[in-house]
């Protein structure tokens, strides 16, 4: 697989993906749009908001819980919301509200109760603007470029990334009225430590734009993603009991079932972190990654790529590969364990995509798949409802890979 160079993102067109936006926006917020760090280009401005990023999740000492308390919390409120359902249901409504609390926690201190009207509010904006920005008014402009200089066509594309904005600069202003840099609650203050530091500076990338940019890539970047895994785990689940079984077994064997899950658990469970990686592996969720760009000119294998080419990573091509798999096209958490039953690390195992540009977040979501996956299972069985017909594996396409709608009915285990 061929990285393209450094990997500056393209100035990409919208349509393409979840976080995608145009490459300038009109109006007041044509600075913002295209900074952050998920669309920014290779240069300063990326390099020190992910680098800030990277940092803030990493050292997450902020206020009065670490990273893995919000997860193991978020897991558990999710867990008695699933045992609170009598009859059979579709899950992705609740794994929905997880995921973006857990963002929600690390943005803005707090989690929210899942019937908060502010709460259900934003998470209706984001999935409008996740719908705007693949929906096919957006794709004919992408294929029209001389469409994307009509300003009014664009503001209907965009309006709800607009309102999304304008909630997060609330949640900013809410900040400000409070911040105490002796005492950081969540990333938004963090990050209003560094705009602090240097507000003498204008050239600096830490403004408020790039606040509102780089928290949108949070919540763009990190819960579709992790919900799209999760909705694959529990199908995987429910499609194949034994394995199901097997990873209870683990838990039980290595947590029991009374104390929650840690991260420090992983180790001693090879089978359930196999089972994970399958999961990811199979699920496939972004295919093709995000557009890159090549920043200067390079040659591969005896190829120039000129620089400015766009270069799309086709991560399938790896995950499943032929001549690396055993089973590439089938759920087979063996991949992941050798003959004794211990966890091997496979170099093909790229879901996370590689080199400077790979997933900001991955430690953050390796955290969330295990924690919720683990607490899910060891209070739950889950299956198919006797009268539903056997969901199918096969993925719907459209820039992610998601499982189609399926219910589901748990079993209490504890
Ligand atoms: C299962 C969950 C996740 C998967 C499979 C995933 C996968 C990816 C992939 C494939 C990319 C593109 C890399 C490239 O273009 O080469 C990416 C980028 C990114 N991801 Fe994730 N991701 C996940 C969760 C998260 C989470 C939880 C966060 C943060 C809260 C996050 C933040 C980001 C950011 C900020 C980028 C852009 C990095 C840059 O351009 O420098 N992701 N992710
Ligand atoms: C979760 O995924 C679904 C389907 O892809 C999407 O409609 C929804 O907006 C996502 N929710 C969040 C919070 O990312
Ligand atoms: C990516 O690779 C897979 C497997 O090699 C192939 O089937 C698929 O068509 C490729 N996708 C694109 C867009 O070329």
């Amino acid at each position: 697989m061929n990285r393209g160079g450094e990997g500056e993102r393209g100035s990409c067109s919208i349509g393409k993906g979840s976080s995608m936006r145009l490459p300038s926006g009109p109006g007041g917020l044509s600075n913002a749009v295209g900074g952050g760090i998920v669309l920014a280009r290779y240069g300063i401005s990326w390099k020190e908001q992910r680098r800030f990023a990277l940092t803030t999740l990493r050292n997450f000492g902020m206020g009065k819980k670490s990273l893995e308390e919000r997860v193991t919390e978020e897991a558990q409120f999710l867990c008695s919301e699933f045992k609170s359902q009598k009859d059979q249901f579709n899950p992705q409504f609740f794994i929905n509200n997880a995921v973006a609390n857990v963002i929600c926690s690390i943005a803005f201190g707090d989690r929210f109760e899942y019937d908060d009207a502010k709460f259900q509010r934003l998470l209706r904006l984001f999935d409008a603007a996740l719908k705007a920005e693949s929906g096919i008014l957006a794709q004919i402009i992408n294929e029209i470029p001389f469409l994307a200089k009509i300003p009014w066509l664009i503001d209907r594309v965009m309006q709800p990334e607009y309102e999304l904005i304008a909630f997060l600069k609330e949640m900013v202003s809410e900040h400000q009225k409070t911040w105490n840099p002796n005492y950081i609650r969540d990333f938004i203050d963090a990050y209003l430590v560094e705009m602090e530091k240097v507000k003498e500076d204008p050239s600096s990338s830490f403004n408020e734009a790039n606040l509102l940019m780089t928290t949108y890539d949070l919540f763009g970047a990190g819960s579709e993603t992790t919900n799209t895994t999760l909705r694959w785990a529990l199908l995987y689940m429910i499609l194949y009991p034994d394995v199901q079984s097997k990873v209870q077994e683990e838990i039980d064997q290595v947590i029991g079932s009374e104390r929650q899950p840690t991260m420090g658990d992983v180790l001693q469970m090879p089978y359930t972190n196999a089972v994970i990686h399958e999961v990811q592996r199979c699920g496939d969720i972004i295919p093709l990654a995000l557009p890159h760009m090549t920043y200067r000119d390079m040659e591969i294998k005896g190829y120039c790529i000129p620089k400015g080419t766009t270069v799309i990573t086709n991560l399938s091509s790896v995950l499943k590969d032929q001549e690396i798999w055993e089973k590439p096209f089938q759920f087979y958490p063996k991949h992941f364990l050798d003959e004794n039953g211990k966890f091997v690390k496979r170099e093909a195992f790229i879901p996370f995509s590689a080199g400077r540009r790979a997933c900001l977040g991955e430690q953050l979501a390796r955290m969330e798949l295990f924690l919720f996956f683990t607490t899910f299972l060891q209070q739950l069985t889950f299956e198919i409802p006797s009268d539903q017909p056997r969901p199918s594996e096969d993925p719907f396409y459209a820039l992610t890979q998601t499982p189609g709608p399926y219910n589901i009915r748990v079993i209490a285990r504890v």
